[in-house]
This record gives structure tokens, sequence and C-alpha cells, in this order.
């Protein structure tokens, strides 16, 4: 399987942001990753709006050709915007306040009523939703009771234990991710995996089998400072095609 790649533009509108004007403007940068060879784009509807604004989500909606994939807490207010704009698929995530970035996974163990009512007000409106969760096995149990589409494994864990683990701990973290990964597809759940995914860590995540798309923002972002979006993009589709 020919694992997709979709690209986070979070960080063209924190570039943005910096001043609170018009530029860079993250729909550019989604067009151009599209034209690129990207399958889908993603953003994060913060809750505090640091980075994405509504305006952005709606235009995105409007011109996004391959997939467009909210990520929002599960809150009642984003599940209104979410219904509204109508987004190909949804994912839901642990928002911390003071985070610099996201720090975990969802706790769908936790939350399974909670969870389970905002998961079918989603697929009623024709959403597709995923869970971003730790690859343990509750989580992944919990995500199909309450009737999620796909799982997106944190591979944030896997990420800094490749800067900073020991080569017996990045090998645990792959075992962890490559065994949920076939549990969740037993389950009939789709599997998507991403967070700190960047040049130099994203093969051994996309050669896993049974994952089929990766969600990643910063690190593409960050090389198209001096390459230009397109080539970032191309760089990481090599990446991932060398992986398989
Ligand atoms: N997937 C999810 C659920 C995320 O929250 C993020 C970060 O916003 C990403 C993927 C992409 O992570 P990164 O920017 O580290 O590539």
């Amino acid at each position: 399987m020919t694992v997709k790649l979709g690209v986070n533009i979070d960080h063209i509108a924190t570039i943005r942001e910096a001043r609170k004007i018009r530029e860079p403007d993250p729909v550019t940068a989604a067009l151009m990753a599209e034209l690129a060879g990207c399958m889908g784009i993603t953003v994060h509807l913060r809750e505090d709006k640091r980075h994405i604004q509504d305006r952005d989500v709606r235009l995105l909606r409007g011109t996004v050709t391959t997939k467009l994939n909210l990520k929002i807490s599960p809150t009642a207010e984003m599940l209104q915007f979410a219904t509204n704009v109508q987004p190909d698929m949804v994912t839901l995530v642990q928002e911390n306040h003071q985070e610099i970035t996201i720090e975990g996974g969802l706790n769908v163990a936790a939350k399974v009523d909670e969870l389970s009512k905002f998961v079918t007000t989603l697929k009623n409106n024709d959403i597709a939703v995923s869970l971003f969760i730790e690859p343990e096995t509750d989580q992944v149990k919990a995500a199909k009771k309450v009737g999620a589409d796909f799982v997106e494994f944190n591979t944030g864990k896997y990420a800094t234990d490749c800067e900073l683990g020991s080569l017996q701990e990045v090998e645990r973290e792959i075992s962890a991710i490559e065994d949920m990964t076939m549990l969740a597809r037993k389950y009939g759940l789709r599997v998507l995996a991403g967070h700190g995914l960047n040049y130099r860590n994203v093969g051994a995540i996309a050669a896993i089998d049974g994952i089929e798309e990766l969600n990643i923002g910063h690190s593409i972002v960050a090389r198209s400072v001096y390459v230009g979006m397109e080539k970032a993009v191309k760089e990481m589709l090599e990446q991932i095609r060398n992986a398989g």
C-alpha cells in the first residue's frame, strides 16, 4: 500500500499571525502542496486561534481538491463549526491551553459516552471521523467503541526517541505502533500516523504495513522556508516512497 501524505499547514499561519497581516496565506500554501502531489491538507483550528483562523478553514473548504482534514478539540463550539464548514474529515485531538504543540493523544477510553455522541453527530453530517490517540490497546478498543472511522497514532514519542532516546526505545515505539496498527485494522479501523515526523525519521513509520496516511506539518513548513513548498513536499514524498 502506498502511504499517502497529508500536509499540515498550521505553521504557515503561525508566520502570518506573528504580524497579524495577510501573508503568508495558508490557502496559497495548501494549493502549492497539492500541486506538488500531497493527498490531503490538514489544519488545526485551536480554541485560542493562535494560527489557523475560521476564515482559513472556510476558504480551504472551497479550494482544497484532495481531502480537507480539520483537527479540533471535542467542544460544542468546534462541533458546530465543523458541521457548518463540512470538511472531509475531522480529527479529534486533546488540546491543553499552555502547550507549545499537542502533548499527547486523546484519552478516548476515559470519555466513551461523550465522544460517541460527538462522533455520531459528525458522521450524520457525512464527515469521516479520526481520533488522534496513543498507540495503546485501551485507546484502540475505545476508538472502535465510539464508532470512529480512523485512528491517527501519535508518533511524537517515536520522534523524540529518535533524537534523544536509545535504539531500544526507538524500536520499542515502532513495535507498539506496528502492533496497534494491526489491532486497529482487525477492528476495521483505518490507520493514520503523525506528529514530529521529519525527513530523517519518517522512513520507519512509512514502512509499517497498514498505515494509510501520514500527517506532517512542522518539518515540511520549516524546509519550505529554504527550498519552497513544492520542493519541500516533493522531497517528503520521495522519503515516503523510498521507505516502501
Ligand atoms: N497530527 C496531529 C493530530 C497533530 O496535532 C499534528 C501537529 O499539529 C500533526 C499531525 C503534525 O505534526 P508536526 O507538525 O509535528 O508534523
